[in-house]
């Protein structure tokens, strides 16, 4: 008689989650990530019958495993309605841009709602995306010293900058501690750096546009200023790893590695020779700014492994080229960034 292997049980298999702002760059891919890994999905978006998430329906599983919901950060009412019937939420949905009109409200109070109404749910546990950008904003930091999961941005620094989106960022996530342990709430928290990889919603974000600049023309030089970057991919795994690891708590920086902007330009052009990339640093008086190294290693400790920054790249452009945001140039030599790549 023939023995079948049995398939290993799907963690997520029986479970209920909700990811706020489902049709979003990184929520996206989270929710493809949680529909493989068979879990139940409530997804919230603005509007449900809006085209721009289509893409969420045609992932696999959803026909069966995701709901689309109507919800407004600044609607609590929307969000209990939402939560019902989850064991555990990812807060994902969030303006970026430093707009202040448009970003501070949703982003505070809106994470504010949040968390009272997973605790008023009895949510399991709540992921929040927050961003980098609440650890290492402060002008006293050694550029020397690695950045981890202890480190604050100085949000009254923030606001004399007018950093709108970190300061809104900095205050959410502090609220959102301050709350969750008033409430007794588990909050878990991934500070992802800027994210790239491809894009499964049909519209160009603002992380992405942070490459796309570079090779439209629209950028004739680059800036002074260092910046690390992770996929997007690996965003998604770090939040359904730190949603399910018992012993997960505080914390976890997502983040691979640190380039400056210059040396971003010049992996561009090797890779992309036929776009019209800087080669011009803006500021050619100042030596160039050394970029902070961020530790990954709470994420490490939890199994993963990250997608190396010129793969991120690569990917980001070819999934711009695929959805027609950006025109194919000749030459278009398949051979020479493969073996880019992988030397
Ligand atoms: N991308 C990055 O490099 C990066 C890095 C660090 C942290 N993050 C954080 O990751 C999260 C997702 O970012 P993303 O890059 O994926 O952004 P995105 O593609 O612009 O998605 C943002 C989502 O937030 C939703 N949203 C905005 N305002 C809302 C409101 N008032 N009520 C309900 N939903 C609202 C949007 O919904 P609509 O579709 O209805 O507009 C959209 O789905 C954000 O919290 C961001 O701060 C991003």
């Amino acid at each position: 008689m023939r023995t079948e292997t049995p398939m290993p049980a799907l963690s997520g298999h029986g479970r209920t989650v909700c990811v706020t702002g489902a049709g979003g760059f990184i929520a996206s891919w989270l929710v493809k990530r949680l529909l493989e890994k068979g879990y139940t999905v409530r997804g919230t978006v603005r509007n449900p019958v809006d085209p721009k998430n289509d893409h969420l329906r045609a992932l696999e599983g959803a026909a069966d495993r995701l709901t689309l919901l109507r919800a407004d950060l600044l609607d609590p009412d929307s969000l209990l309605e939402a939560f019902s019937g989850c064991d555990g939420v990812f807060h994902a949905a969030s303006p970026v841009t430093d707009d202040p009109e448009k970003m501070i409200e949703p982003a505070i109070r809106g994470t504010r709602y949040v968390i009272t109404a997973a605790a008023d749910s009895g949510m399991k546990r709540v992921v929040f995306t927050s961003s980098i950008g609440t650890v290492y904003m402060n002008p006293y930091r050694d550029p020397n010293m690695p950045v981890d999961d202890t480190c604050w941005s100085d949000f009254e620094y923030c606001k004399r900058t007018e950093n709108w989106y970190c300061y809104a960022k900095t205050v959410a996530e502090q609220g959102a501690w301050e709350l969750a342990r008033k409430r007794g709430l588990d909050l878990v928290v991934v500070n992802p750096v800027l994210v790239l990889g491809p894009l499964l919603q049909p519209t160009v974000n603002a992380s992405t546009d942070h490459v796309m600049k570079y090779l439209t023309g629209s950028a004739k030089t680059y800036v002074n200023a260092a910046q690390a970057y992770v996929h997007v991919k690996d965003v998604a795994e770090a939040h359904v790893r730190v949603y399910e690891a018992a012993d997960a708590h505080g914390r976890y920086i997502c983040a691979e590695s640190t380039l400056h902007r210059g040396e971003l330009c010049r992996i561009l052009a090797k890779l992309f020779p036929e776009y019209p990339i800087p080669t011009k640093c803006k500021d050619e008086v100042n030596p160039p700014v050394i970029g902070y190294k961020f530790s990954n290693q709470r994420l490490k400790d939890l199994g993963m492994e990250f997608v190396p920054v010129l793969q991120c790249l690569y990917e980001t452009v070819k999934s711009l080229q695929e959805k027609g945001m950006l025109p194919v140039l000749p030459p278009n030599d398949e051979h020479h960034h493969q073996e880019l790549i992988t030397s």
